[in-house]
């Protein structure tokens, strides 16, 4: 049996414990194992495919990142190129994947990744590829996993942040408005700020009126707490208003959200006069040693695609339905987008202990 490797989409902490949970289980069982870099780069001649062995995988467990890097626009059925008059074109390169991972003597493919890499996964499996599936994402959209591994590292780092802020904004009186990766879920801000008892969660499933942002804030000041703290997710928006996308994207790229902190600290000082700051806190929630969770997570999830693929359960994902990993068709994880339910205990607890979501 040879299997391969491949991480795509943004990187989130635990990758490389995935790749070595996957490495090592696969060799004990005595299989080849190739590691494809950069998503699906490496099988169509843009990367290369190295051979994974125990040394390849040894003292990674705990590092951010992937040995086998990645990409979030290698789309092999979308595959941008530019034409010689400058102009883009996207092509279908599936088949030259197909037949070089043949080449290789490939019999099946472990792809860890995200929503985008999912759906390749799936369209690749429909042309006869032999795929199992981990789910990645910091930002914790992927349905039928109770959680993906990154996520509780990526709300650790918030945390981190929100601490920090606090003692700052509370000497200068300031509010601060802090803005947290998620793209259209909630979940990094929702699970940092209530942690972090933040004093305002804005999250895309409930959109936000200024006004009552403003309320609370004036609120708190008239209660002697003079300094505010938000917690912004990049993809909230105000009520009838539109999601803040921050310039271009490479070709082949999603569009890339954000900048929503900065116009908020900006109303909230034209409302109440108060004194503002934001800041955007980005990759840092991708970078790092993954949590123990997190560590934990990925290296089961690594585990059991193995012996997902022992069962040759073809076209499945695994995924964590507490406690324990169980595989569930990619189908099935990509029918509807995971997002904070706006009802959840997580929410009214929130609310319950004066959290404004500004609605
Ligand atoms: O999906 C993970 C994520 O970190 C999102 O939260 C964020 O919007 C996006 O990726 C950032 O992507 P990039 O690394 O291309 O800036």
């Amino acid at each position: 049996m040879r299997i391969a490797i491949s991480t795509g989409g943004g990187d989130a902490p635990g990758l490389n414990a995935v790749i070595r949970a996957a490495v090592l289980s696969a060799i004990n069982r005595g299989w080849d194992v190739l590691g494809i870099k950069r998503g699906y780069a490496g099988l169509m001649g843009e990367d290369e495919v190295i051979p994974l062995t125990k040394d390849s995988v040894r003292g990674i467990a705990h590092l951010g990142g992937t040995i086998l890097r990645t990409t979030n626009r290698g789309n092999p059925f979308h595959y941008p190129i530019r034409r010689p008059d400058g102009s883009l074109e996207e092509i279908d390169r599936s088949d030259e994947l197909i037949e070089n991972a043949q080449k290789l003597g490939i019999d099946a493919i472990i792809t860890i990744g995200g929503d985008g890499s999912l759906a390749i996964a799936q369209q690749l499996c429909a042309k006869g590829v032999r795929i199992v599936a981990v789910p990645k994402t910091i930002d914790n959209d992927v349905s039928g996993t109770i959680t993906t591994f990154g996520f509780d590292t990526a709300v650790n780092t918030a945390l981190e942040a929100i601490d920090r802020l606090h003692t700052t904004a509370e000497s200068h009186d300031r509010v601060i408005v802090m803005e947290v990766m998620g793209r259209e879920a909630g979940f990094i801000a929702l699970h940092s700020g209530l942690a972090g008892t933040a004093d305002v969660i804005l999250i895309p499933e409930i959109p936000y009126d200024i006004e009552r942002v403003c309320d609370k804030i004036r609120a708190r000041d008239r209660a002697g707490r003079f300094f505010s703290i938000v917690v912004v997710a990049e993809g909230a928006y105000p009520r009838g208003g539109e999601v803040s996308i921050m310039g271009d994207s490479l070709p082949g790229q999603a569009k890339r959200v954000g900048g929503v902190a900065e116009s908020i600290a900006r109303q909230i000082h034209e409302i109440t006069s108060k004194e503002t700051r934001s800041l955007v806190l980005g990759h840092l929630q991708r970078g790092g040693m993954p949590t123990s969770y997190d560590r934990l997570l990925a290296t089961r999830f690594g585990g059991a695609a193995v012996r997902a693929i022992a069962e040759e359960r073809w076209g499945q994902m695994v995924a964590l339905q507490s406690p324990n990993i169980v595989t569930i068709p990619i189908e099935e994880a990509l029918r509807e987008p995971k997002r904070v339910d706006a009802s959840h205990d997580i929410v009214q607890t929130a609310r319950a202990t004066g959290i404004s979501f500004g609605d």
